[in-house]
Parts: structure tokens; sequence; C-alpha cells
């Protein structure tokens, strides 16, 4: 298809001015020895294995080893304007994983697939996502705890956050409470407002949203998110928290290093790990533990591949249940999510992909990292609102994103295709928005209700799994789109974005619905079956739970039943999946688990 060959020459230019804007230093990394024999082996270095690692090797008698799939990150992932490029690319940074034809959901997709980026690198998600910085509230962590998950509840997982936290947002006076400049990870208010902002905020203001600190304990309101950035460069997980540790003469990153399975001897222990490094199976060994932190897709795969897992699964690929325990991988959540209802606009400038382009966004990025090249590109901002889908006002259950580029700006060529809209939609659809101004609002279900799962294609560990959201097998989910959408459309129409950008909506029907009624609950209930995908937010697929709870795959000390040395640290933890975007809820995860197991290894902060 066109975007085979796009794809690499968009990625060839963006590396050429991304070179020409950044200096990188690479990640000291090591060649190991066959059958090294370390304490404690980290698998990934993404958002949590990259906190967890750091945070264990500050232990001088503990010897620390990352083992990453992947390899140095380019200089584009450097450069948060390039960052939502990742979201659709295929390339050798991702794990360009598929998700299984859905019954219930992208009616409007090729076979009713679509892509589901994961990172493929050192930083791992961290390195190609948007680099929105926003905790989760206080409800988030006291469900987990009601359910059965001691030690997780926000009084005891915020003191975490202030840990991680080097905060030099806009926040730090009012909001002082919240936050703390004594952490490894840089937290920055956008550097740039974009010509939108202004009709952004008067839009939520004009409908009774207040502006708020996201990560203070108000979350429903508007403002433009805080990243991970360091004087205006994405700041990943890992350099934040591996790359100044790596001098630590016990503290090892191995990149391209496939872990294929965990090594379990007879006594149930788990002591150590299979990879594959340049097309050759070695070993590596633990004394202590072993911890995955591999991401919500690829910690379950490991643990079914090394036969823990359902043995009805399990059997029927030819593993030897090791620990039958039939939580693993099922439990599947996330942001299902609605990308492109798009307004054209009469007023304004400010193409997001054009301003990028200017000689100016480069000078003002190359001399005061500030300029439409310091942020995601066309990202102005996020509005959250509690529709009544959570019973409490006070908390979201959906997450709007403005943004100042229509999914047409391409004309069709690059985004939509890579997301998987099929080529009659495109032509019919995102085509006919080409050329023109506008800004679509993204809009992502917080409180999603169907549940999906993550099992094995084979039992060879280079097959990808499969991967089935089951998106909007639960028709709660539909509903809660349906109510997003008619207050989106009032949104849409407020003074400030009708009068003062001149926003008309984009109300052309989309195949499949053409039959229905122009904005009937039947088109958009139609609309919506057609037309979401993924929030690209997979988590809770290795559940952390109470004994008592018989899907549960880890306890609350992040420990897997029936085995042990062998903990999950990342987003597959996750009881019951956060209403933010999941990077800092994850990192926290690393940063919990790092100290309970300092505590279970006897050693203090
Ligand atoms: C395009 C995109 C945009 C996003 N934007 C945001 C955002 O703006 N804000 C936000 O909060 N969240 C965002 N997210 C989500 C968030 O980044 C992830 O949920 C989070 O980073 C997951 O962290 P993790 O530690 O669980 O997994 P990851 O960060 O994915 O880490 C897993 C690591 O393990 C490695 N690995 C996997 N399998 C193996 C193996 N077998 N052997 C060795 N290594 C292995 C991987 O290469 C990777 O480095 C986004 C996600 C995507 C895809
Ligand atoms: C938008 O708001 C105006 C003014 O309140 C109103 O007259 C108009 O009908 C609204 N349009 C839509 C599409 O709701």
């Amino acid at each position: 298809m066109l975007q085979h060959l796009i794809n690499p020459l968009v990625l060839g230019a963006l590396t050429a001015l991304a070179s020409s804007l950044i200096t990188m230093t690479a990640y000291r990394t090591v060649t190991l020895e066959q059958d090294q024999v370390v304490d404690f082996i980290v698998v990934g270095s993404g958002s949590a294995g990259s906190v967890v690692a750091s945070r264990l090797s500050e232990n001088p008698n503990w010897e620390v080893l990352v083992l990453e799939a992947g390899g140095q990150p380019p200089p584009e992932s450097k450069v948060p304007a390039f960052a939502a490029y990742a979201i659709g690319a295929d390339s050798e940074y991702n794990y360009n994983y598929i998700i299984a034809p859905q019954r219930h959901a992208l009616l409007n997709f090729r076979n009713q697939e679509s892509f589901f980026p994961r990172g493929k690198v050192i930083g791992g998600t961290s390195a190609i996502n948007y680099m929105i910085f926003i905790r989760g509230n206080r409800k988030d962590f006291d469900t987990w705890a009601e359910m059965g998950n001691t030690g997780w509840d926000y009084d005891s997982i915020m003191p975490l956050y202030m840990k991680m936290e080097n905060y030099k947002g806009k926040h730090a006076k009012k909001y002082a409470k919240y936050h703390s400049q004594t952490g490894p990870l840089s937290v920055e208010s956008m550097r740039w407002d974009s010509p939108f902002t202004k009709y952004f905020k008067a839009a939520g203001k004009e409908l009774g949203l207040e502006e708020v600190d996201f990560n203070s304990e108000k979350h429903v309101g508007y403002n433009a998110p805080d990243l991970t950035t360091n004087n205006g460069e994405r700041q990943s997980a890992s350099d934040a928290y591996l790359k100044p540790n790596l001098h630590r003469s016990n503290l090892r990153l191995q990149a391209g290093s496939l872990v294929t399975k965990v090594i379990i001897d007879r006594n149930l222990r788990a002591i150590g790990v299979e990879y594959i490094r340049d097309g050759k199976m070695r070993r590596a060994f633990a004394r202590k533990e072993v911890i995955l932190s591999a991401g919500a897709i690829d910690s379950p795969k490991l643990l079914l591949l090394s036969g823990i897992g359902p043995k009805q699964q399990l059997r029927t690929h030819g593993i030897h249940p090791i620990v039958d325990l039939k939580g693993v991988g099922q439990n599947l959540q996330d942001h299902v999510a609605l990308p492109g209802l798009t307004w054209f606009i009469t007023k304004n400038s400010g193409n997001a992909v054009q301003l990028i382009l200017t000689p100016e966004a480069r000078r003002a990025y190359r001399t005061k990292r500030n300029g439409p090249l310091s942020v995601p590109m066309g990202f102005v901002g996020i509005y959250m609102v509690n529709l009544g889908v959570d019973p409490d006002p006070s908390v979201q259950d959906v997450q709007y994103r403005f943004l100042s580029v229509t999914l047409g700006a391409d004309f069709g060529l690059v985004v939509a295709p890579n997301y998987g809209y099929t080529d009659e939609l495109i032509r019919d659809y995102v085509k006919k928005q080409g050329g023109r101004r506008g800004f679509m609002i993204f809009m992502g279900v917080m409180r999603p209700a169907s549940r999906g799962s993550v099992t094995l294609r084979s039992k060879n560990p280079l097959d990808p799994p499969v991967i089935d959201p089951n998106f909007l097998s639960n028709s709660a989910d539909v509903d809660s789109l349906l109510k997003s959408i008619r207050y989106v459309m009032v949104l849409g129409n407020t003074t400030a974005l009708r009068e003062g950008l001149g926003a008309k909506f984009f109300d052309q029907k989309v195949l499949g619905c053409k039959h229905l009624a122009h904005d009937s609950d039947d088109y958009w209930r139609c609309y919506i079956r057609h037309m979401a995908g993924s929030g690209a937010h997979p988590s809770s697929t290795c559940k952390m739970a109470p004994s008592s709870d018989p899907d549960g795959v880890v306890s609350p000390r992040l420990k897997v039943r029936g085995v042990a040395g062998l903990r999950v640290i990342d987003a597959s933890i996750m009881p019951l999946i956060t209403g933010t975007n999941l990077a800092a809820p994850t990192m926290m995860i690393g940063e919990k688990g790092a100290s309970l197991i300092k505590e279970d290894w006897s050693y203090g902060d």
C-alpha cells in the first residue's frame, strides 16, 4: 500500500530535520557473556522498567541487568512535534502490532483491524508517546485499594509521584503541595501556545469548566497539559532514570535482547531468562528476582510462553503448564477513542503541519527550545469532563484533546491509512477535509466497560500475540461515546469557537451510516461503531488482586502467583485502567514496585 512507500520517506525527512536540531548522546550499553549471573533481571526499559532498574541499583550491592529488545532511540524521537507521527508509522522502533479483527467496532477499518503502536526502543512506549503527564485521580487508586490491593490508595501512592518529579511547570506556585523539584523526571508546561490556545480556553470557560492543574485533585476542567520534556526535548523514562545512572558499575543495560521465556526451576522459582540476541539464543540468571516490565502486551505474552497462564490455552500451543493461572492476558482494557470529529474554520491561521516547517519554527526551537516544534504537533489542550457515566461529578469520564489539525490535513496520505481506515472511507470522507483549515477534537472513554484479551498465536516467541481489545463489546461504551459527542457538539458551537474561529462542523455522513437520519442518536451510534478505535492505552492484562480473586495474576506486592522470584511491574498490573493517560501511573507503579522489592529484601530507601 501507498503508505508503506511514504512512511520511510517521511521518517527519513524527520530524522534529517531532527539531526539538525538535536545532539544525541547514545546510551551506554553492554554486551554480556553467555550465562551471566546478576541479582535482578529487569525485562524492558519502558515507563516502568527504567524506574525499577534505576531504583534497585541504588543499592550498590545489587547487580541489576536490564534486557531491552529495542535499541538506541533516533533523533526524531526527541523533538516533541514529531511525536505524533510515531502513532501510525510502522518502523524499527515499533512492534507494529495489528489488533485482531473486531466484531463490534472498527467497521470502516481495513479487515476491521487497526495498527496498535508500542515502542520497541530504549525507553519503550515512553520514547514514542505524546509525553502528556497526568497522574490519575484519588478515586482511581482508592478503587484499587478497595478491590483488596492494600497500599495502593491515593494517600499511599501520592508520595511516589512527588519522589518522581522535578517540576518546572506553571503550576508550581498555585498548586505547590502537589509538586516537587527533587525527582529525576523533568515535567514542564508546554513551552508554546498555539494560535488556537486562547479559543480553546475560552470555549472551556464558556461551558463553565475551570482551568485546572490536572495533577492536583481537580481533574474536571481544561488546560494545556504538562509534558515529560526537559528543556523542550522529550525525556523518556529511560532518559530520566537510566541514562544518568548507567555509570554505576552495578547497573547494566543490554539492548537488542528479545527475552523469550522465564526459566523456572523445579521448586517453582524463577531463576533467569532466555533471550535472543544477534540471532542467537542466550541465557541470563538472577540470584534474587526476575521482573517483567515488558508492557501490557508483552508481559502476559512472556508469562504464557513460560508456562504460566490458562492451562487449556497453553496445551493448545504445546506449552507445558507450570502454573494454571486463568487471568494471564485477560481483562485487557483500553481507552476506546474517536479520533476525528472535525470543524472547519474561516478565521485564524496556523495549519499545524505548515507551522512546524517554517524557518521561524526551526530557529525558535534551535535557540530557545520553544515554538511549534516544542509541543506534539497540533496539540492545543485537554478538556476532562464528567458526563454522568461516573456518578461522582468530580471524576472525569471523557478526555477530549483539541488538535489544530484535521485528519485530512495530509490529504489522507499517511495518518488515516496508518490508523487503518479503508481506502473507500479515506476517499469519501478524509480527503474531503484536505486543504481546508480546521481543528478536530479527539475523545477517549476514560471508564471503558469492554474487556479484551492477549493470547498466544503460537509457541514461537517471534510471533506477535493475538491482541483483541474487543472494542465496544459492551454497549455502555457506545453510550459513553454518544454522550461525549453530544457534549462536544455544544463545545464546538460555543461563541468562542463559532465566532472566534468561524468554526463549522464537518457534517458529512460516513460510509456505512448514510441511510440514517442526520444527527440522530442512531446515526451517531453507527458512526461510533464505524470510526472509533484504540486509544493506545492497553492495560490490566496481569491483574493485581488479593488471592481471593480467581482472575488475579499478581499480588498487591506484584509477585506472580504460584512462582517465587518473579514479579510483573508495568501497566499490565492495573486492576482497573486509570481515568487518564497511562505513562505517569505506570512510572508510579515502577516506583512502588521498586520500593516493595527493597522492603522484601530488607534494604531501606
Ligand atoms: C502513540 C502513543 C501515544 C501515547 N501518548 C501518551 C501520553 O501522551 N501520555 C501518557 O501518559 N501515555 C501515553 N501513551 C501510553 C503510555 O506511553 C504507555 O501506556 C506506557 O508507556 C506503558 O508503559 P509500560 O512500562 O507498561 O510499557 P512500555 O513503555 O511499552 O515498555 C515495555 C518495554 O519492554 C520492552 N520489551 C517488550 N517485550 C520484550 C521482550 N520480550 N524482551 C525484551 N524487552 C521487551 C519494550 O521494547 C519496551 O521497551 C501513549 C501510547 C502510545 C502508543
Ligand atoms: C449554535 O448556537 C447558536 C447560538 O446559540 C444556535 O443558534 C445554533 O442553532 C447552534 N447550532 C447548532 C448546530 O447547534
